[in-house]
């Protein structure tokens, strides 16, 4: 029998992707980084879109060629319709209908946090992969979102809780802004952290109803404790840098910790996942074995090239998509923003 061979394609941010799944198992996964907005402290949509522009060609064309495929073999095309930025999102949602008109193989669109969520189903054909049992829990922490997702099948997801402010990765982007660090500061803090104490500074925890996150209150904390204490030593930053990476980063993993373990315990589930950009942070990897060695969890921590924006997460959630005959129309637009109900 012919084989269903999806071409996954994303664009929602900075990061240009293609890749291909055959069968469900992963065959090449190209991602083209934009260096082009580390001077600005930040992604310029602008630029981003541009550079969409530039990358998505060739990185398609790759994505196929280190597949071993043919553009004729394939079954569809998937691609992040949304959210994320709409000029980056335009990009390759124009190229995916006009690639599947000239193919004449269906058109797949994909909301770009339930693949983030379905990352987890990503396989690379080898014999020791785990993958979560529905239901799961799964902590989305990005550069753009922090979200609790009730998982109850492929197509079966429910945020049950967000920020209502900042996302986590932001935190960590913020304050590092603030201590003189290069963007994106996350892996920076998580770096600089590793030699620190995270005892050495408490902030202020946010106190917010439900299974809800709020991390502007900790920027603001933390900005307040910087601005005071160099007034009294003009070099406390870079005397300290190692104690406030490590008190910041402790201080964002036992937030995001704390209401999983309470949707964990009052839902009564014990498979718990973490997907997006943050997941590639040790003190989180960390706690979530913690978690899982003192409260008996199954947890399931993606590859890094599966947690940050990649291709073959967009193709493994149109391949589901696929065999439920759930298809697009060419007249589909991008959204910017999505819905609590994934
Ligand atoms: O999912 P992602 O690649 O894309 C966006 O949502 O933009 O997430 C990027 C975010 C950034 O905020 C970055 O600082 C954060 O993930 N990040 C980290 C680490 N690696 C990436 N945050 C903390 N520790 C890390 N090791």
């Amino acid at each position: 029998m012919k084989p269903t061979i999806i071409l996954g394609i994303e664009s929602s941010c900075d990061d240009t992707s293609a890749s291909v799944i055959s069968n469900g198992i992963m065959l090449s996964n190209v991602i083209a980084n934009q260096a082009v907005h580390a001077s600005f402290g930040g992604v310029v949509p602008e630029l981003a879109s541009r550079a969409h522009q530039l990358n998505i060609i060739p990185v398609v064309h790759e994505a196929l060629k280190r597949a071993g495929i043919d553009k004729k073999d394939l079954s569809a095309i998937a691609f992040t319709r949304g959210p994320g930025l709409l000029g980056s999102l335009l990009v390759g949602t124009s190229f995916a209908k006009g690639f599947a008109q000239a193919l004449d193989i269906p058109l797949i669109d994909v909301n770009h946090l339930q693949a983030h969520v379905l990352a987890h189903f990503i396989s690379e054909g080898k014999p020791d992969e785990r993958q979560p049992k529905f239901p799961f829990l799964c902590l989305l922490v990005s550069g753009g979102n922090s979200q609790i997702v009730l998982v109850k099948a492929y197509n079966d997801m429910e945020v049950i809780g967000q920020t209502i402010d900042d996302a986590a990765g932001e935190a960590f982007d913020k304050c590092a802004k603030v201590m003189g660090l290069p963007y994106p500061g996350g892996p920076h803090i998580d770096r600089l952290a590793k030699t620190g104490n995270p005892l050495a500074f408490t902030f202020n925890k946010p106190q917010i109803q439900d299974y809800n996150y709020s991390f502007s209150g900790l920027k603001t904390s933390f900005l307040y404790l910087l601005r005071d204490k160099v007034k009294e030593n003009p070099n406390f930053v870079e005397e300290n840098l190692n104690d406030l990476c490590a008190s910041i980063q402790a201080t964002v993993v036992e937030i995001l910790m704390n209401k999983l373990r309470k949707a964990a315990k009052e839902l009564n589930i014990n498979q718990v996942a973490v997907a997006g950009g943050v997941s590639a942070n040790s003190a989180l990897r960390q706690s979530f074995l913690d978690h899982g060695a003192k409260y008996g969890w199954e947890v399931y921590i993606p590859p890094f090239a599966f947690t940050t924006d990649n291709a073959a997460m967009i193709a493994i959630t149109g391949n589901f998509k696929y065999h439920n005959n759930d298809f697009c129309s060419i007249e589909e637009v991008p959204y910017a923003r999505v819905s609590n109900k994934l």
